[in-house]
């Protein structure tokens, strides 16, 4: 089922969105997750993106991920390869399109990534450390990127991993790659998904191996007539329901909410039950790229108490971050 499927189902329950409630906000300084790399000036999910996100500042880097036909994880949002790559010009398609699972790792390979939106090919004054800096990376390229992140840029730089699909074997792909690369606990790691059922049973897999990992669960800031606030969630064939903060925290450390659903903003009362949960609060996606505008966004959310933002433009995100902390 599509993510706008689910909030217009949601719609429909009754539930409406309210504003108030009380005071109080997760005390750790808000985070700056590059979203999809620094892709509101690069190619999004690209060695050469998360670099430059990196020098700018970004906490986290956010690869979203998707299986190979030979079961690689690839950085790659789309379950297609037509709107971020050259495939259409190198490869005939297969099975009536260019499902990145139709494609071997050696033949993904052979593709560039292209800018979307506002990116480009360059960014001023940037030279990317990567050999092929717009190829599409493994997942073990990513990490490998983020653990020179020392080296690099002076200091250890987090990785934000999703799973696109809900798969039993991308789960496994996904912690194997982590554990192989010494994440633990207390790494700088979280794993997010828009499936409760990928996270539950991530976070039983991780328990079984004595090694849970931070998990966030990607929904909707849905505020009930009751008063209370709940995760509106979905996954593809499943109907959409709505997840007590209580049942998330069972298995997650917070909720990613979107700061685009009209129908559900995220208000401080929304923020403040969530953190009575023990819940973190980050918001996606952080997208306006003028400047001022961007300030006066990023300080709105703050002001709410947002724990973590996901941005395409992680020099504003982080200058604003800067400026809210300093003057707190
Ligand atoms: O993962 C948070 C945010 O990135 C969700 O949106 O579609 O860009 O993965 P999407
Ligand atoms: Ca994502």
């Amino acid at each position: 089922m599509k993510r706008r499927a689910i909030f217009t189902l949601l719609a429909a329950t009754g539930l409406s969105a309210c504003v108030g409630g009380g005071r109080g906000r997760g005390d750790a300084r808000p985070i700056v997750i590059a979203h999809r790399g620094a892709s509101g000036y690069l190619p999004e999910h690209t060695l050469g993106g998360y670099e430059l996100a990196m020098r700018m500042g970004a906490d986290y880097i956010e690869p979203d991920l998707q299986l190979t036909r030979d079961g690689v994880l690839v950085a790659m949002h789309d379950e297609t390869l037509g709107r971020t790559t050259d495939a259409a010009t190198l490869f005939a398609p297969r099975n009536g399109g260019y499902k990145v699972a139709d494609f071997t790792l050696a033949e993904i390979k052979t593709l560039t990534v292209k800018p979307t939106g506002t990116g480009k090919t360059s960014y001023p004054g940037f030279t990317p450390s990567a050999a092929n800096p717009w190829s599409i990376p493994t997942f073990d390229e990513v990490i490998r990127l983020v653990q020179s992140s020392p080296s690099l840029v002076g200091r250890e730089v987090g990785i934000y991993p999703e799973a696109k699909q809900a798969d039993p074997a991308m789960e496994d792909a996904i912690l194997k790659a982590l554990a192989q690369s010494g994440y633990g606990a207390h790494s700088k790691v979280f794993i997010q998904s828009f499936s409760d059922e990928t996270l539950r049973s991530m976070h039983a897999k991780e328990q079984a191996r004595g090694k849970p990992l931070p998990h966030f669960l990607l929904g909707a800031a849905v505020m009930g007539a009751d008063g209370v606030a709940r995760l509106g969630i979905g996954t593809r064939g499943a109907e959409p329901r709505l997840l007590t903060f209580q049942d998330v925290a069972s298995f997650a450390q917070g909720v990613g909410v979107s700061i685009q659903y009209r129908a559900y903003p995220v208000t401080k009362a929304y923020i403040d039950q969530a953190h009575a949960a023990g819940l973190k609060v980050h918001g996606w996606t952080f997208a306006q790229a003028e400047a001022d505008a961007a300030a006066a966004q990023y300080r709105r959310y703050l002001d709410l108490g947002m724990d973590g933002m996901f941005s395409n433009y992680a020099d504003l995100a982080v200058k604003a971050r800067d400026q809210y902390v300093r003057g707190r």
